[in-house]
């Protein structure tokens, strides 16, 4: 039986003049993570937020013993590790392109006592883990190429994601969370679970005018109850 796999609702495609409400009925729902992506306009073409929304969501999320995930799409993340830090983030992902010195940035993560991840884009090689795999809580494979919700998902992301989780078998590392990020519905949460991967980020499957939060949390469950 896989190990529960665990969804993880992104704020990105929240709607933003009822963000508490929203991430509310996503923790109501049985969301164990929330995740927060964080764009700067220089790593992607987008802007989002910053460590302002993770403060002012930290009472929801902290009354709930719920997680939040906060994803630095940012180039040199590691001049706010501090700010998120402060601000309450529980696990900080960055992406391995954006950093010069990736030993020091998730060092400096986890002195600071929140969990390390390390986010790979599309086209980076999974080798780039090689050293630091050992380190990390949290793998982070990115199945769209990053900046923007309600992409399609990138079909061979699912053998990489495969390939991953033997890497880490074949060195005794199966206990690092393996994340998933990027156009997961519940048409393909099934085959990306049974992939390997642990936690399955979603934004525009689960926030959108279609259907209720609740409702979107509860086809994606269903979806996962196929795996194992
Ligand atoms: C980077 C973001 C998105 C988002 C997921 O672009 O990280 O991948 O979280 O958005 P959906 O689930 O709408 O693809
Ligand atoms: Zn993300």
């Amino acid at each position: 039986m896989l190990p529960q796999v665990k969804i993880a609702p992104s704020i990105l495609s929240a709607d933003f003049t009822r963000l508490g409400d929203q991430v509310e009925d996503a923790i109501a729902a049985g969301a164990p993570y929330i995740h927060v992506d964080v764009m700067d306009g220089h790593f992607v073409p987008n802007m989002t937020v910053g460590p302002l929304i993770v403060s002012a969501l930290k009472p929801i999320t902290a009354r709930s013993g719920v997680i939040q995930d906060v994803h630095l799409m940012i180039e040199k993340p590691e001049r706010l590790i501090p700010a998120f830090v402060q601000a309450g983030a529980d696990i900080l992902t960055v992406q391995v392109e954006a950093c010069t010195h990736l030993h020091r940035t998730v060092q400096m993560i986890k002195e600071a006592g929140v969990k390390a991840g390390v986010a790979l884009n599309p086209a980076t090689p999974l080798v780039s883990l090689d050293e630091i795999l050992p380190e990390l809580d949290l793998v982070l494979i990115m199945s769209v190429n990053p900046g923007f919700g309600g992409q399609v998902y990138i079909p061979w992301s699912t053998a990489r994601i495969a390939r991953l989780r033997q890497m880490m078998e074949s060195r005794g590392l199966e206990n690092i969370e393996v994340e998933v990020d990027g156009g997961i519905k519940a048409g393909n949460a099934a085959e990306i679970a049974a992939a390997g991967a642990t936690v399955l980020v979603v934004g525009s499957a689960v926030f959108n005018t279609q259907a209720s939060v609740s409702a979107n949390m509860a086809a994606l469950q269903q979806a996962l109850k196929q795996v194992g």
